[in-house]
C-alpha cells in the first residue's frame, strides 16, 4: 500500500502532483485523463442525473494526506471550496499517525425504512398484529428487492411504535413501523423505498388503518461509525504553546460545545468541514449525512458536540466521534460520476462500512485542527498564511517566488494583490 505521507506535495505544481499520483497509485490513462479533464462529468451524464441541466458545477478537488486508519494508509479525496480545510486535516493526520493513527469501527450497518399508518380502529391491536406477522412482512419486503438478499443483505428486523397515543386528534395519533435493512454496500434509499412502498398494502390490511408515508429515514442510528485517537501532549506542542496547554485548550473547547448549542453548531460545522468533502468526492448524498449527523448530535435532548475530547490517566488527549453514516460505495452517483469512482479507488475502499469509518476519522481530524488553532493562535493566522499564497499568485508570483512573496506579505501585514505586485517587481530585480 502506498504511504499517505507525501512530503512536499503541498509545494508541487498541479502537474507534478498528478504525475506523482499516477506513478504511486498506478492510475490508468482514463483515470489520469479524468483528473485533468475539467469536463470529467460529461454534459451527457449530467443531463441523465438531474433535470433541466445547463452545465456542470465544479469544486476544487484535493487530497488529505498522512491518514493512518486501523493501520492502513489512506490518501483522502476532498471536494471543497474552503481554504485551510485540506491543509488542516493533513496536519492533524500527521500528528495522529505519529501517535499510532486512528482506530475506527462500525457495530452494524442497517438502514431504516418507515411506514406511517393512521386511523387504526384499535392502535394497540394493530401493533400486536404487526408484531405477530413480523416474519411475513419481512419476507414480503425481501421479495420486493430479491437482489439484495442474493448479495447477503435484506431485511433483518422490524419494529413498531404508536405515537401520540393519548391525543384525541386523528392527525397526530399514528402507528409507525420500521424495517431495518442490511443494504450491503449501497446507501440503499431506492431499495428501502421500493420495499416500504411494496408492503404498505399488507400493512393496511393488517392494521385496518391507512398508510400515508413510506420512506427511508435519514436518521441512520443503526449505521453508526466511530473513530478514536489518542495523542501524547508532546505531539501537540505548537509555537509558544506547550503540548499540555494545547491539550487542555482542546478539552475546554469541547466542553464549551458540549454545553452550548451556539458553540456546538460552529464546532460541528468544523467536523462537517472534513466529512462533507469526502462524502461529495465519493458521490454520496451529503444532505442525508448532514441531516443524520446533526440529529444524532441532539439525541440527548440538547444539541451538543459531535466529538468528545478528554484526557486519559497518562495525560494523553483522547478524541472520539460517533455518527450515523448513510453512505454507499455502489449505486447512485458513486459509479456515475467519474471522479467518485476515482476517489473510491485511490482510497482502496473495499466496503461502505470502511468508507463510513474513514469519513468519521476525517471529521475527527478536522475538528481537532480547528480546536487546536482556536485554543492557541486563533484561526486567522493559518487562514492568512494560506490566503497570502493566493494573493502572491494573483500578484504574479510563480514557482519558488510564491512562498517568498507570501511570507513577505504576512510579515509586512499587508496581504493585498497590489502589495504582492510590488514585491514581485522587487524580487525580479
Ligand atoms: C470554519 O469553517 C470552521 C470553524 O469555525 C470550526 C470551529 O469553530 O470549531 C473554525
Amino acid at each position: 500500500m502506498t504511504s499517505s505521507r507525501i512530503p512536499g506535495f503541498y509545494n508541487m505544481t498541479v502537474k507534478e502532483r498528478r504525475a506523482l499520483l499516477r506513478e504511486a497509485f498506478s492510475l490508468t490513462d482514463a483515470e489520469t485523463q479524468n483528473l485533468s479533464n475539467a469536463d470529467a462529468l460529461t454534459i451527457g451524464k449530467a443531463d441523465n442525473m438531474i433535470e433541466n441541466v445547463i452545465g456542470t458545477y465544479q469544486l476544487p478537488f484535493g487530497l488529505g494526506l498522512n491518514f493512518l486508519i486501523n493501520g492502513k494508509e489512506y490518501v483522502i479525496p476532498m471536494a471543497i471550496e474552503e481554504a485551510s480545510v485540506v491543509a488542516s486535516a493533513s496536519h492533524v493526520a500527521k500528528i495522529v499517525r505519529e501517535a499510532g493513527g486512528f482506530q475506527t469501527e462500525s457495530k452494524e450497518r442497517l438502514m431504516i425504512g418507515q411506514i406511517q399508518v393512521v386511523g387504526c380502529p384499535d392502535f394497540q391491536e394493530a401493533k400486536q398484529q404487526i408484531l405477530h406477522q413480523k416474519d411475513t412482512l419481512m419476507a414480503a419486503a425481501d421479495n420486493a428487492y430479491p437482489s439484495i438478499v442474493h448479495r447477503g443483505g435484506g431485511v433483518k428486523d422490524l419494529d413498531v411504535r404508536i405515537l401520540n397515543e393519548e391525543d384525541a386528534s386523528s392527525y397526530s395519533k399514528m402507528l409507525v413501523m420500521h424495517i431495518y435493512v442490511d443494504t450491503c454496500d449501497a446507501m440503499g434509499a431506492n431499495m428501502i423505498n421500493t420495499m416500504v412502498e411494496s408492503i404498505a398494502p399488507i400493512v393496511e390490511e393488517i392494521t385496518k388503518g391507512k398508510v400515508y408515508l413510506r420512506i427511508l429515514s435519514n436518521y441512520a442510528d443503526r449505521s453508526l461509525a466511530t473513530a478514536k485517537c489518542m495523542i501524547p501532549p508532546h505531539l501537540l506542542k505548537t509555537g509558544s504553546f506547550a503540548g499540555e496547554e494545547v491539550r487542555d485548550g482542546v478539552i475546554h473547547a469541547y466542553e464549551f460545545a458540549a454545553s452550548d448549542p451556539y458553540r456546538a453548531v460552529t464546532h460541528n460545522k468544523g467536523v462537517m468541514n472534513g466529512i462533507d468533502p469526502v462524502v461529495i468526492a465519493t458521490g454520496n448524498d451529503w444532505r442525508a449525512v448532514e441531516a443524520g449527523a446533526h440529529a444524532y448530535a441532539a439525541r440527548n435532548g440538547q444539541y451538543g458536540s459531535m466529538t468528545k475530547w478528554s484526557k486519559d490517566e497518562e495525560g494523553n488527549l483522547v478524541g472520539e466521534i460517533e455518527l450515523p453514516m448513510s453512505i454507499g460505495t455502489v449505486g447512485g452517483a458513486t459509479r456515475v460520476h467519474p471522479l467518485a469512482g476515482f476517489s473510491l479507488s485511490i482510497m482502496h475502499i473495499e466496503s461502505a462500512e470502511e468508507l463510513a469509518q474513514v469519513i468519521v476519522a476525517v471529521g475527527l481530524a478536522q475538528n481537532l485542527g480547528a480546536l487546536k488553532a482556536l485554543a492557541t493562535d486563533g484561526i486567522q493566522k493559518g487562514h492568512m498564511a494560506l490566503h497570502s499564497r493566493s494573493v502572491a499568485i494573483a500578484g504574479g508570483a510563480t514557482g519558488e517566488m510564491i512562498d517568498v512573496i507570501a511570507k513577505q506579505l504576512v510579515e509586512q501585514q499587508e496581504i493585498r494583490v497590489g502589495k504582492a505586485k510590488e514585491l514581485v517587481e522587487q524580487y525580479k530585480k
